[in-house]
């Protein structure tokens, strides 16, 4: 959640989990067109790079891949790099500027309001229809992720698929929106702004990345685009439902699809919508060879964050998954089948079909994942959600609530985690599963927790921590894991206040851990997004007096140091990371900045930066 939403859609919270689901009908899955091109290449890439679809579907131009027979790539000619972590650490920083380390470049690839669909025009300072700005990128970028093109070099072009998470108002209307009032086309240029945008970039010559305005691939999906509903609750929802939103952060398949994650149960910017077409996992084909955009209410419904798969030897998959809410669980959704490593169409209801749990985080460093199934754990027609109780000493008084279905399970998702003893986590963030198996996530901070657990040992926790995870076994299928405590957040100037502000940071400290990413070198990256303004907890310092304004950090998961990699401009959080398969780009998202950037003549925008070397060599070097 940035600050910015959470203000937004605040006077919709009330009832966010008052549905009253009817009995469901489980929707008639749809065969998938075996006339559709369904190539995959056979061997698995990087981890950051799921298997590719092959690209014969969509494209008409012969200049950009699209449209020409799939061929296997030639392999680019690499030389020996090194992954080793040597880069010389920034300083915190509060200048209105992408501070990178020495011989870094840090430049603006696609900014709010830039062409993404052909033929679409510029935001150039003047305020535009909603037909304009439905073709131009959204705003408050968010979770991304890079994928390859077959027949194009990895490494030197590839399509990018970004969330919007909010608009970036700024560039839209003048005055603030307000969404009771607002007029028709008011919404919709609201709603043009948020959803996803998919554009092909391409490397120049001079290693500088660009989008490539001519890509057949370049697509919007926004606010005012039709969605299809499926799995158990789309009985209820209809089979369809006009716009996502609040796309926060994201995940993608081992076949090649791309998820963007709802992080709101209501529609804050068209509140006249059902409540029910919005807090799931929407799955998107970038390469357009699959069915429409398909909501999977299988996965549950609420405030999602994002999505991070493990995966065996036999295909067998889990998809972690956090709840961004004050407090929210941690779940996992496990296909009740194997993906289909040569037919991407057969993976087309793969995630309507499987089973949802809850994790419990154990004392004693065990960890319990539960089952959220109608009839089992409590989930019944006479359950008691003991509400959040971790927020007052005083437990809130139980409430009556009924399962009867499995809709009435994944449309009321947060209180049949409480009834089903899931722990609530101080606003899980960012999941990451790295090579290794073993997986993190960020509790982003909850500063008016009042009742400690294991797993979230600290009071007010303004700061946050991550947690490291491991499956029993390192399977998806586990029912129990192990876990740990990696890091608590904070600094050791705060330590006149409160002791549970300083954490336990070896190095460059910050707060607000929200984006955290393991590469496929085994290298963690940590995101933050303290607020702006935000509170250290300590009166008379600011938050960015404390930790500068939000970074990007990198940990060695070995000895814990920390060190800074990058600090982004005013106002802003850092958010989203993917990268080329050789790690020579990464591709960064600065969310919401408030002060003019990347243009001194035009208002802040969110922005996609691709950071690298000037020499070439891996990011991290
Ligand atoms: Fe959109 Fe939880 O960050
Ligand atoms: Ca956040
Ligand atoms: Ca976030």
């Amino acid at each position: 959640m940035s600050y910015l939403t959470d203000a937004a859609r605040a006077p919709y919270r009330a009832n966010e989990d008052a549905v009253a689901p009817t009995n469901p009908t489980l929707e008639e899955i749809v065969a998938a067109n075996p006339n559709r091109r369904t190539i995959l290449r056979g061997a698995m890439m990087l981890s950051a790079a799921p298997m590719l679809g092959a690209l014969t579907a969509c494209g008409t131009d012969d200049d950009n891949g699209a449209g020409q027979t799939p061929t296997t790539p030639t392999p680019p000619t690499t030389p020996a790099l090194s992954y080793e972590v040597s880069f010389t650490a920034v300083p915190e920083s509060m200048a209105n500027s992408v501070v990178v380390p020495t011989g870094y470049v840090a430049e603006p690839l696609l900014s709010a309001g830039e062409p993404v669909e052909k033929g679409a025009v510029a935001y150039s300072g003047s305020f535009q229809s909603s037909t304009q700005t439905e073709g131009q990128a959204g705003g408050n970028h968010d979770g991304m992720h890079y994928f390859e093109i077959q027949g194009v070099d990895p490494n030197a072009g590839g399509l990018l698929v970004i969330n919007h998470e909010y608009p970036d108002f700024a560039i839209l209307m003048s005055g603030s929106y307000n969404a009771t009032t607002a007029t028709a086309e008011q919404k919709k240029l609201a709603l043009s702004a948020v959803g996803v945008s998919v554009v092909e970039i391409a490397k120049g010559s001079d290693g500088k990345w660009t989008v490539r305005q001519d890509s057949n691939y370049n697509k919007r999906y926004t606010g005012n685009s039709q969605y299809r509903m499926a799995g158990p609750a789309s009985g209820i929802t209809g089979q369809t439902v006009i716009g996502t939103l609040n796309n926060c952060a994201n995940g993608w398949t081992p076949w090649g699809t791309y998820l963007t994650c709802e992080e709101t149960t209501d529609n804050y910017l068209d509140p006249t919508q059902p409540d029910t077409g919005y807090g799931w996992v929407v799955e998107i084909d970038p390469y357009a060879e699959l069915p429409m955009p398909t909501k999977r209410t299988a996965m549950g419904r609420f405030d999602h964050e994002n999505v991070a798969y493990l995966e065996d030897s036999n295909r067998r998959t889990a998809f972690y998954m956090g709840d961004d809410s004050t407090p929210g669980c941690i779940y996992k959704f496990v296909p009740n089948r194997p993906y289909n490593a040569t037919n991407r169409a057969a993976n087309f209801d793969l995630l309507d079909y499987g089973t949802l749990y809850v994790a419990r985080f154990n004392a004693n460093g065990s960890g319990d994942w539960l089952e959220l199934t109608v009839g089992k754990n409590g989930l019944t027609t006479a359950a008691s959600d003991p509400g959040n109780y971790t927020q007052s000493t005083t437990p809130p008084a139980p409430t009556a609530v009924s399962f009867a279905t499995q809709a009435d399970v994944l449309l009321n998702t947060k209180a049949a985690a409480r009834v089903a003893g899931g722990t609530l986590m101080d606003r899980p963030e960012w999941i990451s599963v790295g090579p290794d198996k073993k997986i993190v996530v960020t509790l982003t901070n909850n500063s008016s927790r009042a009742v400690t657990d294991a797993a979230n040992p600290r009071i007010q926790n303004r700061h946050g921590h991550i947690i490291r995870f491991q499956e029993a076994g390192d399977s998806p299928l586990a029912t129990t894991f192990t876990w740990e405590m990696l890091v608590l957040a904070g600094d050791p100037e705060l330590a006149t206040a409160q002791g549970n502000l300083v954490g336990n940071i070896t190095g460059d400290t910050y707060s607000s851990p929200d984006g955290i990413d393991i590469d496929p070198k085994g290298r963690l990256w940590i995101q933050t997004d303290h607020s702006v303004p935000g509170s250290s907890g300590v009166t008379g310092k600011s938050i960015d007096q404390v930790f500068g304004y939000n970074a990007m950090f990198y940990m060695d998961q070995a000895s814990g140091q920390t060190k800074r990699f990058l600090v982004g401009p005013e106002g802003c959080e850092i958010t989203g990371l993917t990268y080329t398969p050789d790690l020579t780009t990464f591709f960064i998202n600065i969310q919401h900045p408030t002060r003019e950037w990347p243009s001194a003549s035009l208002p802040a925008r969110s922005t996609t930066i691709a950071v690298r070397r000037t020499d070439g060599k891996p990011v991290g070097a």
